[in-house]
């Protein structure tokens, strides 16, 4: 998959090590900043990063901040995305399988390296179930076009 990543300052460390295993899975990514460990804030990396997905310049995007909150709401004001802040990969999971999420966030501060990895792979391994969820993945979508007018 063609992956995109962004985080904020806080998840820079963690960044690198996200995406050296998803290389080490197979997959391509891009990396949307931040380049340094320098302040910054982190609703431009959260949009920049769902704009691409939504897009669909990239498959899927993941994002990284302290705690994976900040980021995923900004994400998730972009228009067709749906960003999933998770610490544990069972929700990972779930969400791909019934909400269909296109980004995935955590926090550097909550979750470990390890951890993160498991929900990483959690959720890019589970596939959408469609049937009754893509229902309510519609009515989502109506609620943007709603907002929209
Ligand atoms: C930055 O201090 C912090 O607020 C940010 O990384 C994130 O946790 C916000 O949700």
């Amino acid at each position: 998959m063609n992956i995109a990543i962004g985080s904020d300052h806080v998840g820079i460390e963690l960044k690198p090590i996200i995406i050296e295993y998803l290389e080490t899975l197979g997959h391509t990514v891009k990396d949307f900043g931040p380049f340094s460990s320098e302040r910054t804030d982190y609703p431009q990396y959260g949009q920049k990063v769902a704009t691409e997905v939504v897009k669909k310049n990239y498959d899927c995007g993941i994002l990284i901040c302290g705690t994976g909150v900040g980021i995923s709401i900004s994400a998730n004001k972009v228009h067709g995305a749906r960003a999933v802040v998770c610490s544990e990969p069972y929700s990972a999971k779930l969400s791909k399988e019934h909400n269909n999420t296109n980004i995935l966030a955590f926090g550097s501060r909550v979750v470990g390296s390890e951890l993160a990895k498991m929900i990483v792979s959690n959720w890019l391994d589970a596939e959408f179930e469609g049937g009754r969820h893509q229902k309510r993945i519609n009515m989502i979508k109506d609620i943007e076009t709603e907002n929209n007018r």
